[in-house]
C-alpha cells in the first residue's frame, strides 16, 4: 500500500508524546473485532451476553463518573476567540495544546495505540469524509467499527495524499508494569478534555471513554470539525435524522428532522406509522450532511453507519425498529445484566426479573431496590444495517433528495404541533429558535429547565453560532429558491391545563409528516398565521386516532399572549449572541412581533 507521508508522521509524533507500548493498525476485519473483545472480556471489562439471547453482543459498564458527554469539559479552540463565539467554551489553542501535551505526555505507556482510519460516509461518496482516530481504548475501537465504516478499505481511498481529520483519544490511564487494569478506565472530570482545533481539522479528546467524548467521528467531527468545514465549503453539517416516507400510491419523499437530545429523534427515525399504506424507511437517525447535487437538490447523506442510542424507555412499543436492531452484533452500555446473559433497562416494556445486576456491577432486586437498574444514558450501539427498516438507498453515494426540513422542540406550551414557514429564511428563523428541556443525555443541574437549542446544533456548533446561522441564510440564497426543502416547525410535546400530552406521538407522528408531504407535493390545506402556515382543521389526517376536535384545536392554538411572551424570550436569548447576529433574523424576529399585535 502506498506510505501517506503526513499520516506517517502525525503518527510518529504522537507516539513519541503518548508513548504506547505498540501500535497497531485497525484492518476492520471480523478476526480482529472478535481478538479485541475477547481480550476485553479476559480482562474483565467486557461481558459476553449470552449468544443464544444476544448472538455477538457485549455488555460494558462504565465509571460511574464517565457516562455522558461532559459540556463545561468540551472546548473550540479557534484561532479567534470570536470565532468560537458565546456559546463555546473557548481556550487558546496554543495555551491549550501545551496543557493537554503535558497531559498526553506519556498517558498511553502500557497500552496499545490503536489506529483507526474511519470513513465518515459511504466509502468514496462525493459528500464523504475520512479521519484517523488515534485511541489506546478497545472499546472505542469495537464501537468506531459499529458507527463508522473502519480499517483497509479506507486506507486505500486516502491514498497517499488524501486530507483526513485528525482525532487523537487516550483515556488517560498509563499502566506501569505489570499494572492490572482498571474495568473502564478513565481520567477525573478535571482532566477531561474534548478540545477541537477547527483551524487545524484536528480532535484531542482526554480522559473519557463515553461515546460522544471517545468516539470521535460522531459529535466531534461530523457535527463540530465538519460543520465547520461545511461553513467554509458551502454544505451543511447538522444534528438531523433522515428518513424517507411513502404515501400508499408509492410516492416516496425524504425528510430530515433537527431534535435536541432525547426528543424522540431516533424514535421518529425509524417510526411505523399508524396511517394504512404509508410507509417509513431509515436513513439516519442523528446527523445528516447535506450538500447541492448536479440537479440543484439538496442531498442529504447519513455519514455514521450505526445508533448509538439511548436503551431505557426504548421497548417493542416505544420503538419496535430500535428492538430488532439490537437483537445481534451489539454492544451496550451501562444497561442491566439479567441472570441468563441477556440486558435490561427501565422502560423495556416488560417487568424485571427478580434477581439482576445493576450498571454498577451490584446485585439488584426487584423486590427491595429502588436505585435505577439501567443507567438513565445507558447505551446501545448497534449496525444500522440491521434496522428492519432500513432504507435500501441508505448508502447511495450521491445522498437522497431533501424534500423537508423539520425543527422540532419539546415545549409544553405555547408552540403547536406544527407550522410551515413562509420561506427558507423564516424557516431558518424557526431553526434559531428551537427550544427544550435539558435532558439526561448530559451532565448538567439543569434537567428540566428550558433552553434554546438553535437546530438541535447549540453542543455541537464548531463556530460562532451567529456565522453559522448566517450560513444557513447563505445556502438559501440560491438562483434556484424553488427546489430548496420547506422548514417546517413540529412540537409533539404540548400539554393540556392538567399537564397531559395532548399528542400521542409515535406511530401517530406520520399524521403530521402526511401534511408535511402534501404541502411539499402542493396540495394540503393551510391557512397563513401571524406564526407561520398550519394545517386548516380538517387537514391532518385523525381517522382512526382518539383524539377530540377540542384537543385538535388545542394543539394548534396560537395564543396571541403567549405568543407575545415567546417575542420577549426570543429576544432575551438573541441579546446574548450580541452584535453579530445576522440582520435578517432580526428583521424576522421584528416582523413576528408586528403580525401578532395586529392580531
Ligand atoms: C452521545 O452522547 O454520545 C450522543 C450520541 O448523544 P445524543 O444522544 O445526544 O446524540
Ligand atoms: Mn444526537
Ligand atoms: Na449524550
Amino acid at each position: 500500500m502506498m506510505v501517506h507521508k503526513k499520516l506517517q508522521a502525525w503518527i510518529e509524533e504522537v507516539a513519541t508524546m503518548c508513548q504506547p507500548d505498540q501500535i497497531y493498525w485497525c484492518d476492520g476485519s471480523q478476526e480482529e473485532n472478535d481478538r479485541l473483545f475477547q481480550e476485553m472480556v479476559n480482562k474483565g471489562q467486557a461481558i459476553r451476553l449470552n449468544p443464544e439471547k444476544r448472538p455477538g453482543s457485549y455488555l460494558f459498564r462504565s465509571h460511574p463518573s464517565d457516562v455522558a458527554r461532559v459540556e463545561d469539559r468540551t472546548f473550540i479552540a479557534s484561532g479567534k476567540k470570536e470565532d468560537a463565539g458565546p456559546t463555546n467554551n473557548w481556550v487558546d489553542p496554543v495555551a491549550l495544546k501545551k496543557t493537554m501535551t503535558t497531559l498526553f505526555t506519556g498517558s498511553m505507556k502500557g497500552r496499545t495505540m490503536y489506529v483507526i482510519p474511519f470513513s465518515m460516509g459511504p466509502i468514496g461518496s462525493p459528500i464523504s469524509k475520512i479521519g484517523v482516530e488515534l485511541t489506546d481504548s478497545p472499546y472505542v475501537v469495537v464501537n468506531m467499527r459499529i458507527m463508522t465504516r473502519i480499517g483497509t478499505a479506507v486506507l486505500e481511498t486516502l491514498g497517499a495524499d488524501g486530507e483526513f481529520v485528525k482525532c487523537l483519544h487516550s483515556v488517560g490511564v498509563p499502566l506501569k508494569d505489570g499494572e492490572t487494569d482498571a474495568a473502564w478506565p478513565c481520567a477525573p472530570i478535571e482532566e477531561k478534555y474534548i478540545s477541537h482545533f477547527p483551524d487545524q481539522r484536528t480532535i484531542w479528546s482526554y480522559g473519557s471513554g463515553y461515546g460522544g467524548n471517545a468516539l470521535l467521528g460522531k459529535k466531534c467531527f461530523a457535527l463540530r470539525i465538519a460543520s465547520v468545514q461545511a461553513r467554509d465549503e458551502g454544505w451543511m453539517a447538522e444534528h438531523m435524522l433522515i428518513l424517507s416516507i411513502t404515501d400508499p400510491q408509492g410516492n416516496k419523499k425524504y425528510v430530515t428532522g433537527a431534535f435536541p437530545s432525547a426528543t424522540g429523534k431516533t424514535n421518529l427515525a425509524m417510526h411505523i406509522p399508524s396511517l394504512p399504506g404509508w410507509k417509513v424507511e431509515t436513513v439516519g437517525d442523528d446527523i445528516a450532511w447535506m450538500k447541492f447535487g448536479e440537479d440543484g437538490r439538496l442531498r442529504a447523506i447519513n455519514p455514521e453507519a450505526g445508533f448509538f442510542g439511548v436503551a431505557p424507555g426504548t421497548s417493542l412499543e416505544s420503538n419496535y425498529n430500535a428492538m430488532r436492531s439490537i437483537e445481534k452484533n451489539t454492544i451496550f452500555t451501562n444497561v442491566a445484566l439479567t441472570d441468563d446473559g441477556d440486558v435490561w433497562w427501565e422502560g423495556i416494556g416488560y417487568d424485571a426479573p427478580e434477581h439482576l445486576i445493576d450498571w454498577k456491577g451490584n446485585d439488584w432486586t426487584a423486590a427491595d431496590s429502588n436505585a435505577l437498574a439501567a443507567h438513565p444514558n445507558a447505551r446501545f450501539t448497534a449496525p444500522a444495517g440491521q434496522c428492519p427498516v432500513i432504507a435500501p438507498e441508505w448508502e447511495d453515494p450521491a445522498g437522497v433528495p431533501v424534500d423537508a426540513i423539520l425543527v422540532g422542540g419539546r415545549r409544553p406550551n405555547t408552540i403547536p404541533l406544527i407550522h410551515e414557514s413562509f420561506d427558507w429564511d423564516h424557516g431558518v428563523f424557526m431553526g434559531s429558535t428551537l427550544s427544550s428541556e435539558i435532558t439526561a443525555a448530559t451532565i448538567s443541574n439543569d434537567i428540566g429547565q428550558v433552553r434554546y437549542d438553535p437546530f438541535a446544533m447549540l453542543p455541537f456548533i464548531g463556530y460562532n453560532v451567529c456565522d453559522y446561522l448566517q450560513h444557513w441564510i447563505d445556502i438559501g440564497a440560491q438562483p434556484e429558491a424553488d427546489k430548496l426543502p420547506k422548514i417546517f416547525y413540529v412540537n409533539w410535546f404540548r400539554k393540556d391545563e392538567s399537564g397531559k400530552w395532548l399528542w400521542p406521538g409515535y406511530g401517530d407522528n406520520s399524521r403530521v409528516l402526511k401534511w408535511v408531504i402534501e404541502r411539499v407535493s402542493g396540495q394540503g390545506a393551510a391557512v397563513k398565521t401571524p406564526i407561520g402556515y398550519m394545517p386548516s382543521p380538517d387537514a391532518i389526517d385523525t381517522d382512526g386516532l382518539d383524539i377530540s376536535a377540542a384537543e385538535m384545536k388545542a394543539l394548534l392554538y396560537v395564543d396571541k399572549k403567549l405568543w407575545l411572551q415567546n417575542v420577549d424570550l426570543i429576544k432575551a436569548y438573541y441579546a446574548g449572541f450580541g452584535d453579530r447576529l445576522p440582520q435578517s433574523l432580526r428583521l424576522q424576529l421584528e416582523a413576528l412581533e408586528q403580525r401578532l399585535t395586529a392580531l
